[in-house]
């Protein structure tokens, strides 16, 4: 138990998926777990633990943001000895060369946050997701011949930012898009010697002005989901 999770040690598999939402971790462990067994509640940061063809999986949301996905990959690395997080999010794209529904393997995470410095002093503005974990995730999008863009994020801390300039970010730093989680969680990952990923489907598009439809979102999701889990295996 730790201030935010109240679940037992050993009901927290090693590896965890992690959406933002609290109601798609439920509709998630609900869909593809066997045995899915509700392990926190707290704050309705639902957890669930179950099995995806026989080996054990958690999927945990983070709820939106640094601070939040801070606080909780954090206790589950340090407290909950978890050994893996893949973030399975939504971001909005700065290119109309990506379509809605597409998805994306993170393999930098670049941004303004201050997360990383008020935990540590840490001063890098671009952090990384796990090798292994990319390379596992690239090898399955392969074998279930999923379309898989891989390329850096910008991490923001504000959703509705009126100071920060798309062209700049995808032209001068390289960003796809923008989500808002992956780079505290790379941070704990790194100072904490564990693994984290992120994988995003594309939910808007900042160019085109394009965003998801509720239904479309949950198929597109679907996707996201079955890669996440068959890359754990
Ligand atoms: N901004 C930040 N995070 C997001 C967005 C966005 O436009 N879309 C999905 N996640």
């Amino acid at each position: 138990m730790t201030p935010h999770i109240e679940a037992k040690k050993e009901d927290i598999a090693k590896t965890v998926l992690m959406p933002g939402d609290p109601l798609r971790a439920k509709k998630i462990a609900e869909t593809y777990l066997e045995n899915p067994k509700l392990v926190n509640s707290v704050r309705n940061i639902l957890a669930y633990t179950g099995t995806y063809k026989g080996k054990e999986i958690t999927v945990m949301a983070s709820g939106m943001g640094m601070p939040s996905v801070g606080i909780y990959s954090y206790e589950l690395f340090k407290f909950y000895d978890v050994e893996n997080i893949i973030r399975i999010g939504s971001c909005g794209v700065y290119t109309d060369k990506l379509n809605l529904y597409d998805l994306i393997l993170v393999d930098a995470s670049y941004s303004r946050s201050s997360y990383a410095y008020n935990q540590n002093g840490c001063t890098d503005d671009t952090l990384y997701p796990s090798v292994v974990l990319n390379d596992k995730i690239i090898n399955t999008a392969k074998r279930i011949e999923f379309n898989l863009n891989i390329g850096t994020i910008y991490s923001s801390d504000v959703f509705y930012s009126d100071n920060e300039d798309i062209n700049e970010l995808y032209q001068k730093y390289n960003c796809l898009g923008v989500e808002m989680e992956s780079f505290a969680l790379f941070h704990n990952a790194k100072v904490l010697g564990k693994n984290a990923a992120c994988i995003l489907t594309v939910s808007d598009n900042l160019i085109t002005k394009e965003n998801a439809s509720f239904l479309e979102r949950q198929n597109a999701f679907d996707r996201m989901m079955i890669l996440a889990l068959e890359s754990v295996l």
